[in-house]
Protein backbone atom coordinates (compact mmCIF):
# COMPACT_ATOMS: atom_id res chain seq x y z
CA UNK A 1 0.00 0.00 0.00
CA UNK A 2 1.44 3.34 -0.93
CA UNK A 3 0.12 6.63 1.35
CA UNK A 4 0.41 9.77 0.39
CA UNK A 5 0.35 12.38 2.88
CA UNK A 6 -0.15 16.18 1.99
CA UNK A 7 0.42 18.82 4.84
CA UNK A 8 1.36 22.22 5.14
CA UNK A 9 3.98 21.19 7.70
CA UNK A 10 6.31 18.62 8.26
CA UNK A 11 9.20 17.87 11.33
CA UNK A 12 12.23 18.45 11.39
CA UNK A 13 11.49 20.73 7.88
CA UNK A 14 8.60 23.18 9.10
CA UNK A 15 6.91 22.99 11.87
CA UNK A 16 4.51 25.89 13.39
CA UNK A 17 2.89 22.80 15.91
CA UNK A 18 2.30 19.37 16.55
CA UNK A 19 0.76 19.34 12.92
CA UNK A 20 4.64 19.18 12.61
CA UNK A 21 5.40 16.53 14.85
CA UNK A 22 2.46 14.15 13.42
CA UNK A 23 3.07 14.34 9.79
CA UNK A 24 6.85 13.98 10.21
CA UNK A 25 6.27 10.59 12.81
CA UNK A 26 3.35 9.02 11.37
CA UNK A 27 4.68 7.89 7.47
CA UNK A 28 7.86 6.28 9.44
CA UNK A 29 5.49 4.30 11.80
CA UNK A 30 3.60 3.48 8.19
CA UNK A 31 6.22 2.23 6.83
CA UNK A 32 7.32 -1.34 6.32
CA UNK A 33 7.51 -4.02 4.14
CA UNK A 34 4.17 -3.95 2.80
CA UNK A 35 3.25 -0.62 3.56
CA UNK A 36 5.37 2.94 2.32
CA UNK A 37 4.01 6.37 3.08
CA UNK A 38 5.38 9.50 1.84
CA UNK A 39 4.90 13.40 2.36
CA UNK A 40 4.05 16.14 -0.20
CA UNK A 41 4.77 19.70 1.45
CA UNK A 42 5.75 23.30 0.24
CA UNK A 43 9.01 24.59 0.17
CA UNK A 44 9.17 27.25 2.21
CA UNK A 45 12.32 29.63 2.53
CA UNK A 46 13.45 28.40 6.33
CA UNK A 47 16.37 27.09 7.84
CA UNK A 48 15.76 23.44 6.39
CA UNK A 49 15.72 24.10 3.31
CA UNK A 50 18.43 27.00 3.14
CA UNK A 51 20.67 23.85 4.85
CA UNK A 52 19.81 21.31 2.13
CA UNK A 53 20.39 21.08 -1.22
CA UNK A 54 17.48 20.18 -3.86
CA UNK A 55 17.25 18.40 -7.36
CA UNK A 56 14.53 19.07 -9.14
CA UNK A 57 12.35 16.15 -10.82
CA UNK A 58 9.19 18.19 -12.49
CA UNK A 59 8.34 21.42 -13.72
CA UNK A 60 5.38 22.77 -15.10
CA UNK A 61 3.07 25.93 -14.71
CA UNK A 62 -0.62 25.60 -12.76
CA UNK A 63 -3.31 28.48 -13.14
CA UNK A 64 -5.12 30.51 -10.36
CA UNK A 65 -8.12 31.42 -12.54
CA UNK A 66 -6.65 33.59 -15.14
CA UNK A 67 -2.78 33.89 -13.86
CA UNK A 68 -0.34 31.20 -14.40
CA UNK A 69 2.59 30.21 -11.70
CA UNK A 70 5.60 28.34 -12.33
CA UNK A 71 6.12 25.59 -10.19
CA UNK A 72 8.61 22.75 -9.30
CA UNK A 73 9.18 19.45 -7.84
CA UNK A 74 12.04 18.76 -5.39
CA UNK A 75 13.47 16.44 -3.68
CA UNK A 76 15.93 16.40 -1.59
CA UNK A 77 19.55 15.55 -2.20
CA UNK A 78 20.08 13.61 0.55
CA UNK A 79 17.41 12.37 2.29
CA UNK A 80 18.26 11.74 6.22
CA UNK A 81 14.36 10.96 6.94
CA UNK A 82 12.83 7.63 6.92
CA UNK A 83 10.64 8.00 4.56
CA UNK A 84 10.34 10.39 1.12
CA UNK A 85 9.44 13.86 1.27
CA UNK A 86 8.41 15.82 -2.15
CA UNK A 87 8.37 19.79 -1.94
CA UNK A 88 6.13 22.15 -3.62
CA UNK A 89 7.96 24.63 -4.93
CA UNK A 90 5.79 27.68 -6.13
CA UNK A 91 8.72 30.53 -5.95
CA UNK A 92 6.08 33.66 -6.01
CA UNK A 93 3.81 32.15 -3.57
CA UNK A 94 5.23 29.18 -1.24
CA UNK A 95 8.92 30.64 -0.71
CA UNK A 96 8.54 32.82 1.73
CA UNK A 97 10.12 32.75 5.45
CA UNK A 98 7.04 31.93 7.45
CA UNK A 99 4.27 28.81 6.99
CA UNK A 100 1.20 30.99 7.66
CA UNK A 101 0.11 34.37 6.46
CA UNK A 102 -2.78 36.57 5.28
CA UNK A 103 -2.88 35.45 1.45
CA UNK A 104 -3.06 31.42 2.45
CA UNK A 105 -6.12 31.28 0.22
CA UNK A 106 -3.81 31.52 -2.77
CA UNK A 107 -1.05 30.01 -1.51
CA UNK A 108 -2.23 26.45 -0.41
CA UNK A 109 -5.00 26.46 -3.01
CA UNK A 110 -1.53 26.77 -5.34
CA UNK A 111 0.03 24.00 -3.35
CA UNK A 112 -2.86 21.67 -3.87
CA UNK A 113 -3.40 22.34 -7.13
CA UNK A 114 0.30 21.92 -8.30
CA UNK A 115 0.23 18.22 -5.88
CA UNK A 116 -2.78 17.16 -8.24
CA UNK A 117 -1.47 18.18 -11.56
CA UNK A 118 1.63 16.71 -10.42
CA UNK A 119 0.68 13.43 -9.22
CA UNK A 120 -1.45 13.27 -12.91
CA UNK A 121 1.65 12.44 -14.07
CA UNK A 122 2.48 9.06 -12.00
CA UNK A 123 0.17 7.39 -14.74
CA UNK A 124 -0.44 3.86 -12.99
CA UNK A 125 1.98 4.65 -9.85
CA UNK A 126 -0.95 6.57 -8.40
CA UNK A 127 -0.99 6.57 -4.75
CA UNK A 128 -3.43 3.66 -3.01
CA UNK A 129 -4.23 6.07 -0.40
CA UNK A 130 -4.19 9.98 -0.11
CA UNK A 131 -4.40 11.30 3.54
CA UNK A 132 -4.94 15.46 3.84
CA UNK A 133 -4.51 17.15 6.75
CA UNK A 134 -6.53 20.08 7.86
CA UNK A 135 -7.71 22.96 5.88
CA UNK A 136 -4.64 23.67 3.64
CA UNK A 137 -5.27 20.38 1.90
CA UNK A 138 -8.76 20.05 2.51
CA UNK A 139 -10.12 21.71 -1.05
CA UNK A 140 -8.32 17.90 -2.35
CA UNK A 141 -11.02 15.57 -1.37
CA UNK A 142 -13.61 17.71 -3.28
CA UNK A 143 -11.21 18.09 -6.25
CA UNK A 144 -10.21 14.53 -6.58
CA UNK A 145 -14.39 14.07 -6.80
CA UNK A 146 -15.48 17.48 -8.70
CA UNK A 147 -12.75 18.69 -11.27
CA UNK A 148 -12.91 17.64 -14.20
CA UNK A 149 -9.55 17.68 -14.72
CA UNK A 150 -8.86 15.25 -11.98
CA UNK A 151 -11.21 12.46 -13.47
CA UNK A 152 -8.34 9.71 -12.92
CA UNK A 153 -8.05 10.13 -9.47
CA UNK A 154 -11.99 9.56 -8.82
CA UNK A 155 -11.58 6.06 -7.44
CA UNK A 156 -8.52 7.13 -4.97
CA UNK A 157 -9.70 6.54 -1.14
CA UNK A 158 -8.85 9.72 0.64
CA UNK A 159 -8.96 11.00 4.09
CA UNK A 160 -9.09 13.46 6.22
CA UNK A 161 -7.31 14.26 9.70
CA UNK A 162 -8.84 17.25 11.27
CA UNK A 163 -5.56 18.43 13.80
CA UNK A 164 -7.30 21.54 14.57
CA UNK A 165 -10.82 22.64 13.40
CA UNK A 166 -11.00 26.22 14.79
CA UNK A 167 -8.91 27.44 11.61
CA UNK A 168 -11.50 26.53 8.56
CA UNK A 169 -9.55 28.33 5.73
CA UNK A 170 -12.84 29.93 4.55
CA UNK A 171 -13.32 32.44 1.53
CA UNK A 172 -15.15 34.29 -0.22
CA UNK A 173 -17.30 32.26 -3.24
CA UNK A 174 -16.44 35.86 -5.27
CA UNK A 175 -12.92 32.83 -5.75
CA UNK A 176 -14.68 30.15 -6.96
CA UNK A 177 -12.67 30.56 -9.93
CA UNK A 178 -9.35 29.40 -8.26
CA UNK A 179 -10.71 26.11 -8.11
CA UNK A 180 -10.19 24.08 -11.33
CA UNK A 181 -13.75 23.54 -13.30
CA UNK A 182 -15.95 21.40 -12.18
CA UNK A 183 -19.92 20.54 -12.56
CA UNK A 184 -21.04 24.17 -10.79
CA UNK A 185 -24.45 22.37 -9.91
CA UNK A 186 -22.01 20.66 -7.02
CA UNK A 187 -20.91 24.14 -6.17
CA UNK A 188 -22.97 23.88 -2.54
CA UNK A 189 -20.17 20.83 -1.43
CA UNK A 190 -18.24 23.73 -1.11
CA UNK A 191 -20.29 26.30 0.86
CA UNK A 192 -20.21 26.52 4.75
CA UNK A 193 -22.20 29.47 6.00
CA UNK A 194 -22.31 31.32 2.38
CA UNK A 195 -18.41 30.98 2.09
CA UNK A 196 -15.69 28.99 0.43
CA UNK A 197 -14.89 26.79 3.55
CA UNK A 198 -12.08 23.90 2.44
CA UNK A 199 -12.43 22.13 5.65
CA UNK A 200 -15.97 21.79 5.50
CA UNK A 201 -15.27 21.08 1.86
CA UNK A 202 -13.57 18.36 3.32
CA UNK A 203 -15.41 16.87 5.61
CA UNK A 204 -18.31 16.23 3.12
CA UNK A 205 -16.63 15.06 0.17
CA UNK A 206 -13.63 13.21 1.95
CA UNK A 207 -13.86 9.32 1.97
CA UNK A 208 -13.34 9.12 6.14
CA UNK A 209 -12.46 11.81 8.49
CA UNK A 210 -10.67 11.58 11.64
CA UNK A 211 -9.70 13.50 14.28
CA UNK A 212 -6.53 13.47 16.59
CA UNK A 213 -8.20 11.82 19.76
CA UNK A 214 -11.63 10.60 20.48
CA UNK A 215 -12.62 12.89 22.89
CA UNK A 216 -12.01 15.78 20.21
CA UNK A 217 -14.10 14.24 17.64
CA UNK A 218 -17.43 14.18 20.52
CA UNK A 219 -16.48 17.68 21.56
CA UNK A 220 -16.90 18.96 18.00
CA UNK A 221 -20.01 17.42 17.38
CA UNK A 222 -21.05 19.97 20.01
CA UNK A 223 -18.90 22.94 19.83
CA UNK A 224 -16.77 23.24 16.34
CA UNK A 225 -16.92 26.86 15.50
CA UNK A 226 -19.62 26.56 13.17
CA UNK A 227 -19.41 22.75 12.00
CA UNK A 228 -21.13 21.23 14.34
CA UNK A 229 -24.02 19.81 12.53
CA UNK A 230 -22.28 19.26 9.47
CA UNK A 231 -19.72 16.90 11.40
CA UNK A 232 -23.29 15.45 13.38
CA UNK A 233 -24.48 14.63 9.77
CA UNK A 234 -21.26 13.02 8.43
CA UNK A 235 -20.97 10.91 11.71
CA UNK A 236 -21.06 7.71 10.17
CA UNK A 237 -17.46 8.61 8.27
CA UNK A 238 -15.86 9.87 11.32
CA UNK A 239 -13.68 8.59 14.14
CA UNK A 240 -10.73 9.72 16.39
CA UNK A 241 -7.38 8.33 16.49
CA UNK A 242 -5.38 9.67 19.55
CA UNK A 243 -2.01 10.64 17.85
CA UNK A 244 1.20 9.37 18.80
CA UNK A 245 4.82 10.65 19.80
CA UNK A 246 7.87 9.71 17.45
CA UNK A 247 9.60 7.71 19.98
CA UNK A 248 12.57 7.91 18.85
CA UNK A 249 13.25 11.84 18.74
CA UNK A 250 11.40 12.70 21.80
CA UNK A 251 13.95 9.74 24.10
CA UNK A 252 15.29 11.53 26.91
CA UNK A 253 18.14 8.90 26.84
CA UNK A 254 19.59 9.61 23.47
CA UNK A 255 18.20 13.31 23.05
CA UNK A 256 21.01 15.64 21.58
CA UNK A 257 19.14 18.70 22.99
CA UNK A 258 19.39 17.96 26.66
CA UNK A 259 21.90 18.47 28.80
CA UNK A 260 22.23 15.06 30.52
CA UNK A 261 20.62 12.15 28.95
CA UNK A 262 18.67 9.96 31.13
CA UNK A 263 16.34 6.59 31.84
CA UNK A 264 13.61 5.63 34.35
CA UNK A 265 16.29 4.97 36.45
CA UNK A 266 18.61 7.93 36.21
CA UNK A 267 15.67 10.25 36.03
CA UNK A 268 16.66 11.72 39.55
CA UNK A 269 20.00 12.97 38.83
CA UNK A 270 19.05 13.35 34.76
CA UNK A 271 15.89 15.87 35.29
CA UNK A 272 17.99 17.63 38.06
CA UNK A 273 20.87 18.38 35.64
CA UNK A 274 18.28 19.65 33.30
CA UNK A 275 16.61 21.85 35.89
CA UNK A 276 20.08 23.24 36.98
CA UNK A 277 20.52 24.39 33.56
CA UNK A 278 16.89 26.27 33.32
CA UNK A 279 17.37 27.52 36.60
CA UNK A 280 21.00 29.04 35.71
CA UNK A 281 19.92 30.62 32.80
CA UNK A 282 16.99 31.71 33.75
CA UNK A 283 17.53 33.28 36.87
CA UNK A 284 15.41 30.64 39.05
CA UNK A 285 15.44 28.96 42.53
CA UNK A 286 16.22 25.79 41.86
CA UNK A 287 14.56 24.63 45.37
CA UNK A 288 11.41 25.35 44.24
CA UNK A 289 9.19 23.02 42.22
CA UNK A 290 9.39 24.60 38.54
CA UNK A 291 5.76 24.58 36.35
CA UNK A 292 6.35 25.40 32.74
CA UNK A 293 4.63 26.25 29.68
CA UNK A 294 5.55 25.71 26.24
CA UNK A 295 3.26 26.43 23.17
CA UNK A 296 1.26 29.00 21.00
CA UNK A 297 -0.15 32.43 23.20
CA UNK A 298 -3.64 32.11 21.81
CA UNK A 299 -7.01 31.40 23.53
CA UNK A 300 -7.40 27.81 22.71
CA UNK A 301 -4.33 27.64 24.91
CA UNK A 302 -5.50 29.70 27.45
CA UNK A 303 -2.95 31.70 27.97
CA UNK A 304 -4.81 35.30 28.34
CA UNK A 305 -5.52 33.89 31.89
CA UNK A 306 -1.28 33.32 32.22
CA UNK A 307 -0.18 36.67 33.67
CA UNK A 308 -3.19 36.95 36.26
CA UNK A 309 -3.05 33.43 36.78
CA UNK A 310 1.52 33.50 37.18
CA UNK A 311 1.32 36.33 39.75
CA UNK A 312 -1.41 34.60 41.89
CA UNK A 313 0.14 31.02 42.40
CA UNK A 314 3.42 32.47 43.03
CA UNK A 315 2.66 34.76 45.42
CA UNK A 316 0.20 32.30 47.02
CA UNK A 317 3.11 29.24 46.73
CA UNK A 318 6.64 28.44 46.96
CA UNK A 319 6.89 27.92 43.20
CA UNK A 320 8.86 28.68 40.20
CA UNK A 321 7.68 29.39 36.57
CA UNK A 322 8.65 29.44 33.19
CA UNK A 323 7.11 29.99 30.10
CA UNK A 324 8.21 29.04 26.02
CA UNK A 325 5.91 30.50 23.38
CA UNK A 326 5.02 33.43 20.92
CA UNK A 327 1.61 34.23 20.11
CA UNK A 328 -0.69 37.22 21.11
CA UNK A 329 0.91 40.48 21.26
CA UNK A 330 -0.93 42.24 24.31
CA UNK A 331 -0.28 38.86 26.22
CA UNK A 332 3.51 38.64 25.33
CA UNK A 333 3.85 41.74 26.37
CA UNK A 334 2.12 41.56 30.27
CA UNK A 335 4.17 38.31 30.49
CA UNK A 336 7.27 40.35 29.64
CA UNK A 337 6.27 42.99 32.32
CA UNK A 338 5.98 39.99 34.75
CA UNK A 339 9.94 39.52 35.15
CA UNK A 340 10.61 42.47 36.63
CA UNK A 341 7.87 41.75 39.22
CA UNK A 342 8.96 38.15 40.50
CA UNK A 343 12.49 38.34 39.67
CA UNK A 344 14.08 34.67 40.53
CA UNK A 345 10.77 33.23 40.38
CA UNK A 346 9.63 33.86 36.87
CA UNK A 347 10.94 33.95 33.49
CA UNK A 348 9.41 33.99 29.77
CA UNK A 349 11.26 33.24 26.40
CA UNK A 350 9.18 34.81 24.03
CA UNK A 351 9.85 33.16 20.78
CA UNK A 352 9.98 29.65 18.95
CA UNK A 353 13.07 27.21 20.29
CA UNK A 354 13.41 23.71 19.71
CA UNK A 355 16.23 22.50 22.18
CA UNK A 356 14.29 24.84 24.97
CA UNK A 357 11.70 22.96 24.66
CA UNK A 358 13.27 19.66 25.11
CA UNK A 359 15.43 20.69 28.17
CA UNK A 360 12.11 22.31 29.91
CA UNK A 361 10.07 19.03 29.40
CA UNK A 362 13.22 17.34 31.05
CA UNK A 363 14.07 19.70 33.67
CA UNK A 364 10.74 21.39 35.21
CA UNK A 365 8.82 19.62 37.22
CA UNK A 366 5.70 20.04 35.56
CA UNK A 367 3.85 21.37 32.52
CA UNK A 368 1.10 23.92 32.47
CA UNK A 369 -1.81 22.97 29.41
CA UNK A 370 -4.49 24.68 30.56
CA UNK A 371 -6.61 24.21 27.07
CA UNK A 372 -9.82 25.74 26.16
CA UNK A 373 -9.40 23.34 23.15
CA UNK A 374 -7.14 20.77 22.66
CA UNK A 375 -7.72 18.40 19.81
CA UNK A 376 -4.89 15.98 21.28
CA UNK A 377 -2.10 18.00 22.58
CA UNK A 378 1.55 16.43 22.20
CA UNK A 379 3.35 18.08 25.08
CA UNK A 380 1.59 16.06 27.56
CA UNK A 381 3.11 13.05 26.35
CA UNK A 382 6.56 14.32 25.76
CA UNK A 383 6.36 15.91 29.59
CA UNK A 384 5.10 12.16 30.51
CA UNK A 385 8.68 10.29 28.67
CA UNK A 386 10.48 12.97 29.86
CA UNK A 387 9.06 12.52 33.72
CA UNK A 388 7.46 15.66 34.41
CA UNK A 389 4.50 15.73 35.42
CA UNK A 390 1.61 17.09 33.32
CA UNK A 391 -1.23 19.71 34.71
CA UNK A 392 -4.23 19.90 32.24
CA UNK A 393 -7.56 21.00 31.81
CA UNK A 394 -9.46 17.43 31.01
CA UNK A 395 -10.42 18.06 27.65
CA UNK A 396 -9.91 16.36 23.69
CA UNK A 397 -6.85 14.41 23.81
CA UNK A 398 -5.75 15.66 27.33
CA UNK A 399 -8.64 13.79 28.93
CA UNK A 400 -8.00 10.49 26.77
CA UNK A 401 -4.03 10.95 28.16
CA UNK A 402 -4.53 12.24 31.69
CA UNK A 403 -5.86 10.31 34.53
CA UNK A 404 -6.14 12.63 37.88
CA UNK A 405 -3.96 11.50 40.75
CA UNK A 406 -6.95 10.99 43.03
CA UNK A 407 -8.21 8.34 40.58
CA UNK A 408 -6.74 4.80 40.57
CA UNK A 409 -3.01 4.48 38.96
CA UNK A 410 -3.86 8.32 38.45
CA UNK A 411 -0.88 10.47 37.18
CA UNK A 412 -1.57 14.13 36.43
CA UNK A 413 -3.10 16.65 38.39
CA UNK A 414 -6.39 17.71 36.15
CA UNK A 415 -9.03 20.70 36.11
CA UNK A 416 -12.04 21.04 34.81
CA UNK A 417 -12.75 24.41 33.75
CA UNK A 418 -10.60 27.14 32.10
CA UNK A 419 -10.51 29.95 35.01
CA UNK A 420 -7.98 31.40 37.26
CA UNK A 421 -9.04 29.90 40.31
CA UNK A 422 -8.62 26.57 39.18
CA UNK A 423 -5.66 26.74 37.23
CA UNK A 424 -3.92 28.22 40.50
CA UNK A 425 -6.26 25.53 42.82
CA UNK A 426 -4.28 22.75 40.40
CA UNK A 427 -0.48 24.58 40.70
CA UNK A 428 -0.91 24.16 44.35
CA UNK A 429 -1.70 20.85 44.13
CA UNK A 430 1.42 20.44 42.42
CA UNK A 431 3.24 22.27 44.60
CA UNK A 432 1.81 19.44 47.58
CA UNK A 433 2.28 17.07 45.52
CA UNK A 434 6.48 18.06 45.18
CA UNK A 435 6.75 18.14 48.60
CA UNK A 436 5.31 14.52 49.11
CA UNK A 437 8.78 13.51 47.63
CA UNK A 438 8.10 9.43 48.08
CA UNK A 439 4.65 9.86 45.90
CA UNK A 440 6.43 12.99 43.17
CA UNK A 441 9.30 9.84 42.54
CA UNK A 442 7.09 7.38 41.69
CA UNK A 443 4.79 8.99 39.45
CA UNK A 444 7.94 10.17 37.88
CA UNK A 445 8.76 6.56 37.36
CA UNK A 446 5.01 5.88 36.34
CA UNK A 447 4.65 8.10 33.57
CA UNK A 448 7.99 7.69 31.82
CA UNK A 449 6.50 3.60 31.23
CA UNK A 450 3.85 4.85 30.06
CA UNK A 451 3.87 3.86 25.99
CA UNK A 452 2.54 6.54 24.00
CA UNK A 453 4.48 5.51 20.26
CA UNK A 454 3.18 5.84 17.44
CA UNK A 455 2.88 1.75 17.10
CA UNK A 456 -0.75 1.60 18.23
CA UNK A 457 -2.38 4.82 16.39
CA UNK A 458 -0.01 4.16 13.47
CA UNK A 459 -1.35 0.47 12.87
CA UNK A 460 -5.16 2.42 13.38
CA UNK A 461 -4.61 4.36 10.82
CA UNK A 462 -3.98 1.33 8.75
CA UNK A 463 -6.99 -0.37 9.52
CA UNK A 464 -9.04 2.51 8.73
CA UNK A 465 -7.72 2.48 4.98
CA UNK A 466 -7.87 -1.14 4.56
CA UNK A 467 -11.76 -0.83 5.71
CA UNK A 468 -12.32 2.47 3.45
CA UNK A 469 -14.86 1.44 -0.04
P1 LIG B 1 -0.40 22.83 18.87
O1 LIG B 1 -0.14 22.09 17.63
O2 LIG B 1 -1.85 23.15 19.10
O3 LIG B 1 0.44 24.05 19.00
P2 LIG B 1 0.66 20.46 20.25
O4 LIG B 1 0.72 20.14 21.70
O5 LIG B 1 0.07 19.45 19.37
O6 LIG B 1 -0.02 21.89 20.12
O7 LIG B 1 2.13 20.64 19.68
C1 LIG B 1 2.93 21.73 19.90
C2 LIG B 1 4.33 21.41 19.40
O8 LIG B 1 5.01 22.63 19.16
C3 LIG B 1 5.16 20.65 20.43
O9 LIG B 1 6.16 19.91 19.74
C4 LIG B 1 5.80 21.80 21.22
O10 LIG B 1 6.97 21.39 21.89
C5 LIG B 1 6.10 22.76 20.10
N1 LIG B 1 6.16 24.18 20.48
C6 LIG B 1 5.13 25.03 20.66
N2 LIG B 1 5.58 26.26 20.96
C7 LIG B 1 6.93 26.19 20.96
C8 LIG B 1 7.97 27.14 21.19
N3 LIG B 1 7.70 28.40 21.48
N4 LIG B 1 9.24 26.71 21.09
C9 LIG B 1 9.53 25.41 20.80
N5 LIG B 1 8.59 24.47 20.58
C10 LIG B 1 7.31 24.86 20.65
C1 LIG C 1 -3.25 20.77 16.43
C2 LIG C 1 -3.89 20.72 17.79
C3 LIG C 1 -3.13 19.89 18.79
C4 LIG C 1 -2.67 18.58 18.17
C5 LIG C 1 -1.89 18.87 16.90
C6 LIG C 1 -1.38 17.61 16.24
O1 LIG C 1 -2.30 21.77 16.30
O2 LIG C 1 -4.09 22.03 18.30
O3 LIG C 1 -3.94 19.64 19.92
O4 LIG C 1 -1.88 17.86 19.09
O5 LIG C 1 -2.69 19.54 15.99
O6 LIG C 1 -2.42 16.76 15.84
Amino acid sequence: MNITHISAECYPIAKVGGLADVVGALPKYQSNTTTKAQVIMPFYDNKFTQANSFTSIYKSKLSLDTTAFDFNILVLEENHLDFDVFFVDIPELLFKDYVYSFDDTERFLAFQIATLDWMLTWEDKHPDIIHCHDHHTGLIPFMLQESFKYEAFRKIPNILTIHNAQYQGSFSHDNVNLIPSFNFDHVGLLDWGGQINPLAAAIKCAWRVTTVSPSYMEELKLEANGLEDLLNAEHAKCSGILNGIDWNVWNPETDNYIVENYTIKTVESGAKSNKKYLCDTFNLDEDKPLFAFIGRLVGEKGSDLFPEVFKKALEENNATILLLGSGNDDVEVQLEALKKDFTGTYNAFIGYDERLSHIIYSGADFLLMPSRVEPCGLNQMYALRYGTIPIVRSIGGLKDTITDISEENGFGICHDHVTVPEITEAIQRGVKLYQNKLKYKKIRKQIMSIDHSWNVSANAYINLYNNIN
